[in-house]
């Protein structure tokens, strides 16, 4: 039997120190486990996170007992459950952190009770095999403070012949960063996600990570390509409808001709919220221009949202979608959200946030949801947990 025998809730630390949400679900024949990541740069239309204490005492009292004796097999009906407990339209009252953190236990709790894994489990049997990783290795943005205005300069291994190989490539491009910083003396740190943080400009950012990855590919023999995160909801300024950095101020078709150039002088292949996020139209201009060869991603734009994805669809606004399951609560949210994009042509890039644990579970449902990418940090305990279960994933599959 697969039903619901047990839950137990704690809070335990993040990667960034701070308290989050651990759930243990017990089933007859198995056991599963989620703890919730956070994000910082948090778009304005993500579900809505609740202290982990409070969730903790309101998710024993109001939430476990009526999960108890449920079948954890009947995902659709747990997630169901949990929206009705919760009785708002955004995770309001249990938290969304609490939602993922249950549902995503519950999915792993499920597999692990009828012996399957976890990617398995939601992707079925014929998927085609993990994703190639997507890692961010130099970072900046108002979230670190230093100068970039673009938040995260991303690697990806477009022709790793393996994902393994992939995954080793990125943390040598991370590695010759480093290298590549020392040697002109430019003083750096770490961010939340592993990547480097230093004072640099933006186009002094791209040299540095082309040269890192060009070295690196030489090395490799395969292409290492280059993307951004702009996250440029964090530099848009409503009020004077500017965005403003330290790398100077820009009128939105000014922001949308300074990435297109980018795009075309570093041969970008992924650029993630390249204008702030309500703005469908000139992002959907972007796409017109430049999403022939690069991938144009909605994170804080879509905030894994239905609706929201319906939108830029509608408007043409981007060719692919980032997927973070607490940004909506559930599996079945993060699936429907998965299916809207790939039911229109778009890619779906699974993703880290800043806050994470050594939780595995995004590494299964970028395999199972046949996501283009897993975009983590390329080094870190709790980014290289991600990382190492790709490579288990892939060898398990071959
Ligand atoms: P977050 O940042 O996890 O802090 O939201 C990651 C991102 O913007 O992609
Ligand atoms: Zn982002």
């Amino acid at each position: 039997m697969t039903n619901i025998r047990k839950i137990h809730l704690r809070v335990i630390l993040d990667s960034r120190g701070n308290p989050t949400i651990e759930a243990d679900i017990t089933t007859d024949h198995g056991y599963g486990r989620f703890a919730a990541p956070s994000g910082a740069v948090t778009g304005m239309y993500e579900a809505r996170v609740r202290d982990p204490v409070e969730a903790l005492s309101y998710g024993r009292e109001h939430v476990i007992p009526r999960l108890i004796g449920e079948d954890s097999l009947d995902q659709i009906g747990i997630d169901a459950l949990l929206h009705d407990i919760d009785g708002s339209s955004d995770f309001a009252t249990i938290g969304t952190n609490l939602a993922i953190t249950l549902s995503l236990a519950n999915a792993t709790a499920a597999a692990a009770s009828t012996g399957v894994p976890l990617y398995q489990h939601i992707g079925g049997l014929f998927i085609a095999g993990p994703p190639l990783p997507l890692a961010h290795v130099l970072g900046g943005g108002v979230s670190t403070h230093m100068e970039t205005g673009i938040k995260e300069f991303l690697v990806v291994p477009v022709g790793a012949p393996s994902v393994t190989e992939g995954v080793f490539a990125n943390a040598q491009v991370h590695h010759a960063i480093g290298s590549l910083l020392a040697a002109e003396g430019i003083f750096c740190g770490k961010g939340d996600e592993g990547a480097w943080s230093a004072q640099v400009t933006d186009t002094k950012a791209l040299e540095i990570v082309s040269s890192a990855a060009a070295e690196v590919s030489d090395d490799c023999g395969f292409g290492i390509d280059i993307g951004i995160d702009v996250a440029a909801g964090e530099i848009y300024d409503p009020e004077t409808k500017m965005y403003c950095s330290r790398q100077g101020d820009r009128s939105p078709e000014e922001q949308l001709a300074y990435i297109s150039e980018l795009v075309r002088d570093y041969h970008l292949v992924y650029v993630e919220d390249p204008l702030f996020e309500d703005d469908y139209e000139l992002t959907a201009e972007l796409t017109a221009k430049v999403g022939g060869f690069c991938l144009v991603c909605g994170d804080d734009l879509f905030a894994t949202n239905t609706s929201r994805i319906r939108q830029g669809i509608q408007a043409g606004s981007a060719n692919c979608v980032s997927i973070k399951p607490n940004q909506v609560g559930t599996l079945t949210d993060t699936f429907e959200s998965v299916k809207l994009a790939r039911s229109h042509g778009l890619e779906t890039v699974m993703s880290h946030r800043s806050g994470e644990t050594t939780d595995t579970t995004i590494a299964h449902l970028a395999t199972a949801f046949e996501s283009v990418f897993l975009k983590t940090g390329a080094a870190g305990g709790e980014r290289i947990a991600k990382l190492n279960e790709l490579i288990r994933i892939e060898e398990e599959m071959e």
